[in-house]
């Protein structure tokens, strides 16, 4: 099913309005992950599709047909919450069994419906547990059969993978894929991870204060983020950013860092000066070769990831950080020269955040 909210406000004090002015469209069958920080507006805009919460403002349509006026149990929605809210004193089965016994469906098809969910979670040998007897990523997975057991148009996780310690999150982040595209359900994923949003997202829209800052797919949002908050945002280690003064022409520029300057075969899409930020990804750093933008940096650490030697290091007064291959392990203290291409710099601008190229 799709879902689209249209210019959807909403506001609990009278001063200021909590949701502004959001559009967003997810389509048929895609999981899409609202990301951003604490407070930001993710579970008030999962609530108001949910029906919880009604908007002040805007419509919310499924499958085009405006549903402001339906009550929760009428949106036919399955939802997980971030504590699993499960039934300490039932069982693993009359957790899951609990939403089609409340819809009055006939003991026979309860029973086979709820057998049928638990197995897609692989919880068919708990079923006589109660909920004190499981792990905690078996307790997500009683929430997320009760969930899917009613078989709804929708499903709304928010935090689903909170509680739980980091195998366990990789395990249920490709278990909850795995089940969405089975069923293909239209899902909505809350999350303030960007790595979580990242591996199970076919979308994520970015939220920032109530608004949506870049609504694209994981890799576009990788490569090419709209702002210096978003480009902050996503990906680890972070991008390492450069400050500096952007003098343009139109064709080519100069960058004027701190002490040194240095011509750019870019072309930014303004002339004059700008004080920018040169955001670098820490693999798209490389020592001695040729690049277009060349750097000393100051070895500050070298660490080991196996894969990889993570190398902290100082350029011209800010702390960089980036990756080489595992043979090379620098001295601290020792002077490198550092090589950029230009296709790897992400250029914004300092005073407003906007991406410039
Ligand atoms: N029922 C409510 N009454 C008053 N204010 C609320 C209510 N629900 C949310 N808010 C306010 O709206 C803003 C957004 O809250 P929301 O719960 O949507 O954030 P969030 O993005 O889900 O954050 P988190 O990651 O911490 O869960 C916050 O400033 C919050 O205090
Ligand atoms: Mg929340």
């Amino acid at each position: 099913m799709k879902i689209e909210l249209r210019n959807v406000s909403k506001s609990f004090h009278k001063d200021a309005n909590t949701i502004e002015n959001l559009n967003l469209t997810i389509p048929d069958g895609e999981l899409v992950a609202l990301l951003g920080p604490s407070g930001c507006g993710k579970s008030t805009t999962m609530l108001m599709i949910a029906g919880i919460y009604k908007p002040n403002d805007g419509t919310i349509l499924f499958d085009d047909e405006p549903v402001n006026d339906l009550e929760p149990k009428d949106r036919n929605i399955g939802m997980v919450f971030q504590s699993y809210a499960l039934y300490p004193h039932m069982t693993v089965l009359d957790n899951i069994a609990f939403p089609l016994k409340q819809m009055r469906v006939p003991k026979e098809e309860r029973y086979h419906r709820t057998k049928e969910a638990a197995k897609r979670v692989h919880l068919e040998n708990f079923l006589e547990r109660k909920p004190s007897e499981l792990s905690g990523g078996q307790q997500q997975r009683v929430a997320l059969a009760r969930a899917i057991v009613k078989e709804p148009r929708v499903l709304l996780l928010d935090e689903p993978l909170s509680n739980l310690d980091a195998r366990l999150k990789i395990e249920m982040r490709e278990e909850i894929r795995r089940l969405q595209k089975e069923l293909g359900i239209t899902t909505i994923m809350v999350t303030h991870d960007q790595e979580e949003a990242m591996t199970m997202a076919d979308r994520i829209a970015v939220m920032k204060e109530g608004e949506i800052v870049q609504y694209s797919t994981p890799i576009d949002l990788y490569q090419q983020p709209q702002s210096y908050f978003i480009a902050q945002f996503i990906g680890t280690p972070p991008m390492n950013f450069l400050k500096g003064t952007l003098l343009s022409n139109g064709t080519s520029c100069e960058f004027k860092m701190r002490e040194t300057v240095h011509a750019l075969p870019i072309a930014p899409p303004f002339q004059g000066e700008k004080t920018v930020y040169f955001g670098v990804r820490p693999h798209d750093i490389s020592i001695g070769c040729e690049g277009d933008l060349q750097l000393k940096g100051k070895v500050l650490l070298t660490e080991s990831l196996g894969h990889a030697s993570l190398i902290s290091a100082e350029v011209e007064q800010t702390y960089i950080r980036f990756m080489t291959s595992p043979q090379l392990r620098p001295e601290i203290g020792a002077i490198l020269d550092l090589a950029i291409k230009k296709d790897a710099l992400h250029v914004f601008d300092m005073k407003t955040g906007e991406r410039l190229g």
